[in-house]
């Protein structure tokens, strides 16, 4: 069973979140648990204080590292990088993290614990990064205004590739993004909708045909849309 602890300021964030779909079913199977933790319960000061103004100027807030070292102590049992088990990873959501792809979601799937920091635009305590956590994953090149969706998208992309977490759906989808290209067009009734028709291939039930023109269809769509994915 994976365990899922997510430390952020906003743990009211999470409250519905996890609570639909293959997240839903997954929990309820017991493949994983989920819990959000506010990060003020680490503080030790009267008013919860969990930022502090940057050293050397600037704008904006940047989150103290004692709270954060306090949570991942507490709920991994380790405070310093080369003390982390093996089978625990400590991911620091932040925009200078590495891109988060599907060979990363399938690493992070074959570990028994996951805590995930959320970090905030304006900054962590560098210290964090340094000493602190395994991976910094950023989940691309633009900028949020916290970690918060990006646990979302992480633990969501994670979660589906649990055993027993899909049904007889869409493995194949996952496949194709392994593959390096995207998936093909799906269609479904009726076969004509105001003038527009299912390519008739589609149609005929000749499987060998259909296989052809789907993946002829996901390299048209790459070419299209990524052709990053293409030149590797
Ligand atoms: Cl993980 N955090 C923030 N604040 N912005 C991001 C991001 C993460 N990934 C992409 N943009």
């Amino acid at each position: 069973m994976l365990r899922v602890d997510i430390i952020t300021i906003f743990p009211e964030f999470f409250r519905e979140a996890f609570d639909y779909g293959i997240i839903r079913r997954a929990r309820a199977a017991e493949l994983v648990t989920i819990k959000a933790h506010d990060l003020r319960q680490w503080t030790t000061d009267k008013h919860h204080v969990v930022d502090d103004r940057p050293f050397g100027g600037g704008d904006g807030m940047v989150l103290k590292p004692e709270p954060i070292f306090a949570a991942v102590e507490s709920l991994v049992g380790a405070n310093r990088r080369e003390a982390i088990p093996k089978s625990s990873r400590v991911v620091l959501l932040s925009p200078q993290g590495q891109t988060f792809n599907q060979p990363l979601a399938a690493d992070f799937a074959g570990c028994e614990q996951l805590v995930l920091i959320c970090g905030r635009y304006e900054g962590v305590d560098e210290r964090v990064a340094e000493a602190l956590v395994t991976d910094e994953v950023s989940i691309g090149d633009y900028v949020l205004s916290g970690g918060e969706p990006a646990a979302l998208v992480v633990v969501d992309a994670i979660i589906r590739l649990l055993p027993g977490a899909l049904g007889s759906e869409t493995s194949a989808s996952t496949e194709s993004f392994a593959e390096g290209l995207l998936d093909y067009p799906h269609y479904t009734r009726p076969p004509e909708f105001e003038g527009m028709r299912v390519p008739e291939v589609l149609l005929t039930g000749h499987h060998g045909e259909i296989a052809r023109w789907r993946r002829e269809a996901a390299q048209d769509k790459t070419k299209r849309n990524r052709p990053d994915l293409l030149k590797k």
